[in-house]
């Protein structure tokens, strides 16, 4: 968003615009940043846009306003969730000093669920902000603009397989995200078991810092990401699901081993989420090819084939604290929809 400046809002829109983006969830994960001001990540990641999680994004700028407002599912917010919006309209338009605006968006994901909705929430609002300020930026440059709101808001501008570049400038227009695969290269699925609906407790901006500060091990990380990388590009573009839950176990794996190292250390998990991975592992002893995610919260996700998924309900939802199981699959790119393809969630 570096060359953004005034003069490239050509087309103002006061009208009310609707965008929907797709949550994602990363195979080979991002954790550190390498410019904390500027939200560049310190390691690439690739990532699967899902279909059954989304945010629906109403933009409406209105001269009337002196100040933004901002709700999310039918809930108005102030304090740093609002600033945290305000912050990026001000990015897009390269002014504090513009009209301000009504932003409603809903989840159609349980509020409360535990379930992380800034990747999908930021890839739409970066997307209606684009449209009504005319920004005209393409996909790669959207996705630069969606990463300033939320690292993993970049990936969710694509359906399907996305990958968040590493970029080595100080501007950050290396730091792009692309797209490897639409949503029809593949059909796996995904299942996010939800084992608690408390709010987390370390933001990842928070937790990826002191994970820098603190980690033994955060340069291993760094200088081993590249061959992950490699690898994954690979498995999805052969197809090869025991090596694509492997390279995903394992990046899963190195992050929270990661974090837990960090002082004071970083656990993200419950005792339900221990639990479901080994009975992930237990399926997979058992001839079921099944692997487990997990982000920066206590929800495990489970990458698994469609000819599987009932079975691993079954088996999961005996693991004490299981609430509910949410299957997906590979979803859409963000797009801006019309009234009549509103999504009432
Ligand atoms: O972009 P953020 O701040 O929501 O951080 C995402 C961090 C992980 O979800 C743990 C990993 C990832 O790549 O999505």
């Amino acid at each position: 968003m570096e060359n953004l400046n005034h003069s490239d809002i050509e087309d103002f829109k006061f009208e009310p615009v609707t965008t929907v983006a797709h949550s994602n969830i990363a195979l080979i994960k991002y954790w550190g940043k390498r410019s904390v001001q500027m939200n560049l990540p310190a390691v690439g990641s690739i990532s699967l846009t899902l279909d059954a999680l989304h945010t629906q994004t109403t933009l409406q700028f209105d001269e009337s306003l002196d100040q933004d407002v901002f709700s999310l599912n039918e809930k108005e917010f102030g304090g740093k969730e609002l600033k945290r919006i305000s912050d990026f309209l001000d990015l897009g338009a390269a002014t504090k000093d513009r009209p301000k605006a009504r932003i409603n968006s809903r989840n159609n994901f349980p509020t409360g669920a535990g379930l992380a909705s800034s990747a999908s929430g930021f890839a739409a609002l970066a997307l209606a902000v684009n449209d009504r300020l005319g920004l005209n930026l393409n996909d790669e440059s959207l996705s630069a603009f969606a990463r300033m709101g939320s690292g993993s808001a970049a990936r969710s501008i694509y359906g399907g397989f996305a990958e968040m570049k590493l970029g080595s400038k100080e501007d950050g227009s290396e730091d792009i995200a692309v797209q490897l695969y639409g949503e029809s290269h593949w059909d796996i699925r995904l299942l996010v078991v939800v084992t608690s609906t408390e709010k987390k407790k370390l933001g990842s901006t928070e937790g990826m810092n002191r994970t820098a500060q603190s980690a033994p091990y955060y340069k291993e990380w760094i200088s081993s990401q590249s061959s992950d990388l490699d690898e994954m590009r690979n498995a999805i573009s052969a197809k090869d699901f025991e090596k694509v839950g492997e390279l995903t176990e394992h990046s899963c794996f190195k992050m929270h081993g990661l974090a837990m190292s960090a002082r004071p250390p970083i656990l993200y998990w419950n005792a339900a989420t221990t639990e479901t991975i080994h009975k992930v592992w237990k399926l997979r002893q058992s001839g079921i090819p099944a692997y487990v995610t997990i982000d920066a919260g206590p929800q495990v996700k489970i990458l698994c084939l469609p000819d599987s998924v009932d079975e691993i309900k079954k088996a999961v939802f005996e693991v004490d604290d299981v609430e509910h199981i949410i299957e997906a699959k590979p979803g859409p790119a963000a797009k801006i929809v019309t009234p009549e393809n509103e999504i009432i969630a």
